[in-house]
């Protein structure tokens, strides 16, 4: 087991602390900071963060190939839906950790404690999600996946070891049962079961369970991101549902719904786990300043948000 020197619990609520006003901004500003801020990382969620679980899986969603990862190491495809590095890449080397494996590459032992990404494109909280597109590790099987982790790193450190190291870590989650669930009428039930208001609050009950359960394995520190603006998304345009320059209003309205549920929920959480903490990343203002402002997200701006704005989406 590689040792780490982790930084003190105040530390890393500050760095926790400076991510909120960073989320709630949507302002990236933090310049590159090398020290150990949190010992681990791991990642929940789909095509925005997976970096390369579907390449092992019967998919149509899969980005192991060019053009993806064209601007990557060596330009190399790895799975990851981006001409470059993924935001979490990102998030990780703003907090001194490595480029993560994908969960299936730890499957033949977890080499170093630094974290796992799960995450699995088109995935989402509900377990059909994305099966329009083939197999995919819904959140359910991400929490049982990480289970499985948790279980080889038993053996690598005495229970008091792992029970800080967990509290310590930092747990990343994203979802989105829109674009490969309830936009697609043909293929999913819940669509004319659920209105949206209906429908978010269903989510978000759903996903309150793998949040509970992720904290009763021992994770304490939540960074739990907001569903961008899917109204704008070349696959929602294609639709035809909005005048030529603007977003499909109505999709994004609905992803406004499941924000404001999941916002609250973050306050809830905080309010009835004191020692934890649960901080609401504003992806969707983020999303929208970057295509109201592309320039100030350039090449020269402190974190290249220029390659996450080039993020190929298909989910
Ligand atoms: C909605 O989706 C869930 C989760 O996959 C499924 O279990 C449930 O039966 C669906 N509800 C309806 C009313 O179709
Ligand atoms: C928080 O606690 C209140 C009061 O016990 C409870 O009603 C609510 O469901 C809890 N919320 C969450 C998300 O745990």
């Amino acid at each position: 087991m590689v040792e780490k020197q982790y930084w003190s619990g105040m530390e890393a609520e500050a760095v926790v602390l400076l991510l909120i006003v960073v989320c709630m901004n949507g302002l990236v500003v933090l310049s590159a900071q090398q020290q150990q801020l949190f010992p681990a990382m791991f990642v929940f969620g789909d095509s925005l963060t997976d970096s390369g679980n579907n390449n092992y899986l019967i998919s149509l969603a899969k980005a192991n190939y060019v053009p993806y990862g064209i601007d990557f190491y060596q330009g190399r495809p790895t799975g990851r839906f981006s001409n470059g590095k993924t935001i979490i890449d990102f998030l990780g080397d703003l907090i001194g950790l490595p480029l993560l494996p994908t969960f299936v590459e730890t499957l033949v032992g977890v080499e170093d404690v630094s974290g796992v990404n799960y995450a699995s494109a088109v995935a989402g909280i509900l377990d059909e999600t994305g099966l329009n597109l083939g197999q995919r590790f819904s959140l359910r099987q991400q929490v049982e996946n990480f289970k499985s982790t948790l279980r080889q790193l038993k053996e690598q450190m005495d229970e008091v070891k792992m029970k800080e190291y967990l509290a310590k870590s930092l747990i990343v989650m994203n979802s989105n049962d829109y674009i490969n669930n309830y936009l697609i009428h043909s293929f999913y039930s819940n669509t004319s079961y659920y209105n949206p208001n209906e429908y978010a609050l269903f989510l978000i009950t759903q996903y309150t369970t793998y949040i509970m359960e992720l904290h009763n394995l021992g994770a304490r520190k939540f960074l739990l991101a907001a569903i961008g603006p899917l109204g704008c998304l070349p696959n929602q345009l294609a639709t035809g549902f909005a005048p030529p320059g603007e977003c499909v209003s109505y999709v994004n309205d609905m992803v406004e719904i499941f924000n404001k549920e999941l916002l609250s929920l973050v306050d809830q959480l905080n309010t009835n786990h004191t020692t934890s903490i649960f901080v609401f990343c504003n992806t969707y203002i983020a999303f929208i300043d970057m295509l109201n402002n592309p320039d100030s997200y350039g090449k020269n701006s402190k974190i290249p948000l220029y390659y996450i704005f080039k993020v190929i989406f298909i989910s």
